[in-house]
């Protein structure tokens, strides 16, 4: 495995799961953050995630009290937490985890594109947005790809590897390997918008805030109706809580803009109104429920 080290931005939501997956897996990791109270954040999920972890394979007897503890050290010991993009400059893969808004990627991929040595294979966890375009604002379009992970990362399993208009080979197969040594299983997709899972679940997320929108059903019976009924884990609108309605919000704005003949792609009212009250699901303390 040609990567050894790796550089996260963006330590939220979804850039915490990736650095500690990455430094579970043996990985030194840069995690970096616009500001240190998100990165003070990031790091303190990070540590009652590793907690939970040591805590379960005690409980099972996976580990002994002290084995546990030194997995948790040595995971916390790879992590390099810091604000200086130049720390990303030796990182053999980067992969972007900030806001879902293409604009601001492609200013940070031009950015990489300088700081990176030129053998950085650079990747974006991106929901909806086109691998290929932040691979030509990068600069380095050949060493561009998606590594889409999924919330919450710690346990979910998969992992898209997006290939761009002009990734190559082996940046591919690098980034596929990457995928399978934090645990993950990697499928391939093409750069189509929502790769293969958000093309499936996004609009299926949407069509459950419609039926809020027109007073189908209550949340209650939506969520109850999809756990009980078809075997998902969390009906869709706990699931929208779950992803942030702004980030689902910014999902389907960036495709209604680019695809506006394509019928999947609609924007609940619903949505706008919580988005806007400030309401952004799990992350803020209330979406469609409130959350401790
Ligand atoms: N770190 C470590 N351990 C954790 C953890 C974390 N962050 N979160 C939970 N756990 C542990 C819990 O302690 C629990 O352990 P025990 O079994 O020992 O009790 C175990 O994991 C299971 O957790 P929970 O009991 O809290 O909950 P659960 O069994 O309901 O599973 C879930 C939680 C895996 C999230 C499940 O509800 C689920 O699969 N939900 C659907 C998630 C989903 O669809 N994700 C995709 C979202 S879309 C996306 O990501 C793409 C995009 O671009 C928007
Ligand atoms: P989030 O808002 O929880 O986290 C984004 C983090 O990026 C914040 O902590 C913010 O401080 C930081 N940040 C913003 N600009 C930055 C910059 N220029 N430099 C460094 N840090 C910066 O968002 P999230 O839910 O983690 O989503 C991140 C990305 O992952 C988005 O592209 C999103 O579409 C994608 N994604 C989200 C989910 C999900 O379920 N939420 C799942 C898969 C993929």
């Amino acid at each position: 495995m040609a990567i050894k080290k790796v550089g996260v931005i963006g330590c939220g939501l979804m850039g915490h799961g990736i650095v500690q997956v990455a430094a579970q897996s043996g990985f030194e990791v840069v995690a970096l953050e616009s500001t240190q109270p998100a990165l003070d954040k990031g790091l303190a999920r990070i540590e009652k995630s590793l907690a939970k972890f040591a805590e379960k394979a005690v409980e099972k007897g996976k580990q002994t009290e002290d084995q546990a503890k030194a997995f948790v050290e040595a995971a916390r010991g790879r992590i390099l937490g810091s604000l200086d993009k130049q720390d990303l400059a030796d990182c053999d893969l980067v992969i972007e985890a900030i806001v879902e808004d293409l604009d601001v990627k492609n200013a940070l991929f031009a950015e990489l594109g300088k700081i990176c040595k030129p053998e950085t294979i650079l990747a974006s966890n991106t929901s909806s947005f086109p691998i290929s375009e932040m691979g030509v604002a990068s600069g380095r379009p050949e060493r561009m790809v998606g590594l889409h992970f999924f919330n919450p990362v710690q346990l979910m399993r998969l992992v898209e590897v997006v290939r761009g208009e002009q990734t190559a080979e082996d940046v591919f197969a690098q980034a596929k390997a990457f995928g399978e040594a934090v645990g993950k299983t990697p499928v391939s997709c093409k750069d189509t918008p929502g790769f293969v899972v958000n093309r499936l679940l996004v609009p299926y997320m949407s069509q459950a805030l419609l039926m809020l929108d027109r007073g189908d059903a209550t949340k209650e019976d939506i969520d109850a109706a999809m756990q009980f009924g078809c075997g998902y884990p969390m009906g869709p609108l706990t699931l929208t809580d779950y992803v942030g309605l702004d980030t689902t919000l910014s999902i389907l704005e960036g495709w209604v803009e680019r695809y506006p003949n394509e019928p999947a792609f609609v924007i609940p009212q619903i949505l706008k109104d919580k988005v806007a009250a400030g309401k952004l699901g799990r992350k803020s303390g209330e979406g469609f429920y409130k959350w401790e």
